[in-house]
């Protein structure tokens, strides 16, 4: 074979080049391009081609018609028609032949694709017992959803603003970052007085321009008298429930952060009958009609006279017990008529007006109403304490 040199075609896609051993060698006769040569090692090559095509699709009808387990099925899937399946590949290397090559296997291969992939459906109903349309069964009662709940502070919170509002207050809300004015100045604290040693405050460590620390963490929901007066002046009738904070060492009886709400009522002619008329209804509803309420002087800056409130301990009806430490009393609220320079704060003239203001810790009333020990419960996020409410 003098004039002649050898091609070797090894641009096979791989499934064909695996399919045959060795290579195929073909000796090209010179000018052999025009020839009928040429055309018959490409009629050879797609021939070859084809016989894959069947022979993969033989495989994979036999091994379907084998499976009995949706997983086996599943791999199968990944095997063959997978983006790195035996199929997937041969149909993939389809794109390097020419548009007249593509067109007779082209449509070969598509039709052998559709063929796998519906028998792929049939095997797959077929394993799962359904049949093509998967029906529902209306009848059958819905999955249950686990409801959440609310926490027994809103459950408390929840109870006294129904009742505030039923006796004509509105319900407010204020920052809980606050600024020192609010906080501590407008009601009656000014800067350097000894009363705001009462509160164990979290000063923000960010000064004003002035070089003075004057944001908090308000320390209770009296910040928000002044800015109540200021917005809706007088008459006022208001609650505000909420979180307050103190720089406190926790321990069963104190945490940093807890829940208060406070109340103001500011009209002509207020007294502190009207203070105790309020109190007494609030008391009666959160322990029962039975329930008494003693008030005592106590100082608070932002009130004249100041008292503090107690009720009967609810446990031993005031006989004594390790609730109430053996006094028959328990201490919820802190109350007095407005001082008559919160009133000027707000801008109301306290010649004309006059009011009284209340707080309960909101923490402690639910923790009374609930028998729960432990103060540090409420922010633990234990779900066994949480989950019984
Ligand atoms: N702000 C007080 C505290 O946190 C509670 C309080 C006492 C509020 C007397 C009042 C009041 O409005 O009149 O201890």
């Amino acid at each position: 074979m003098k004039n002649s040199s050898k091609i070797v075609i090894s641009n096979l896609p791989a499934p064909l080049r695996l399919a045959r051993p060795g290579k195929l060698v073909i000796w090209k006769v010179k000018g052999w391009e025009k020839s009928h040569e040429e055309l018959r090692i490409k009629n050879y090559e797609l021939g070859i081609m084809k016989n894959e095509i069947e022979k993969l699709k033989n495989e994979i009808l036999s091994n379907l018609a084998k499976v009995k387990e949706e997983r086996v099925l599943k791999d199968l899937e990944i095997k063959y028609l997978g983006r790195k399946g035996e199929l997937t590949k041969i149909l993939r290397s389809l794109k390097d032949l020419s548009e007249k090559e593509k067109k007779e296997i082209g449509q070969l291969a598509n039709e052998i694709k559709k063929e796998i992939e519906d028998k792929f459906s049939e095997a797959k109903i077929a394993i799962s017992g359904k049949s093509g349309q998967e029906r529902v069964d209306i009848t059958l009662p819905g999955e249950k959803i686990e409801r959440g709940h609310l926490s027994p502070l809103t459950l408390v919170q929840n109870e006294l603003e129904d009742l505030f509002t039923s006796l004509g207050f509105m319900v407010l809300d204020g920052p809980e970052l606050e600024s020192d004015f609010y906080n501590f100045t407008a009601v009656n604290i000014p800067p350097n007085h000894p009363a705001r040693d009462m509160q164990d405050t979290f000063y923000i460590d960010k000064k004003n321009k002035d070089g003075e620390y004057d944001l908090v963490m308000r320390t209770h929901t009296s910040s928000v008298q002044v800015r109540a007066m200021q917005k809706y002046g007088a008459p006022l009738r208001c609650v505000v429930p909420g979180k307050c904070f103190r720089c406190e060492a926790t321990d069963v009886r104190h945490e940093h952060t807890f829940y208060q709400i406070e109340g103001l009522m500011v009209d002509k002619g207020i007294s502190l009958s009207n203070m105790k008329a309020v109190l007494e209804t609030v008391a009666k509803k959160l322990y029962g009609e039975d329930t008494k309420l003693r008030m005592r002087p106590k100082f608070y800056p932002f009130v004249e006279p100041g008292a503090n409130g107690e009720v009967t301990c609810f446990l031993c009806q005031g006989k004594g017990c390790s609730l109430c430490k053996n006094s028959g009393w328990l201490e919820i609220f802190g109350s007095g008529l407005v001082h008559p320079n919160v009133l000027k704060n707000g801008g109301i003239d306290p010649k004309i007006y006059s009011g009284f203001a209340f707080g309960f810790g909101l923490t402690r009333v639910t923790q009374l109403k609930y028998g729960i020990d432990d103060i540090r419960l409420f922010n633990g996020g234990d779900l066994r304490f949480l989950n019984q409410f």
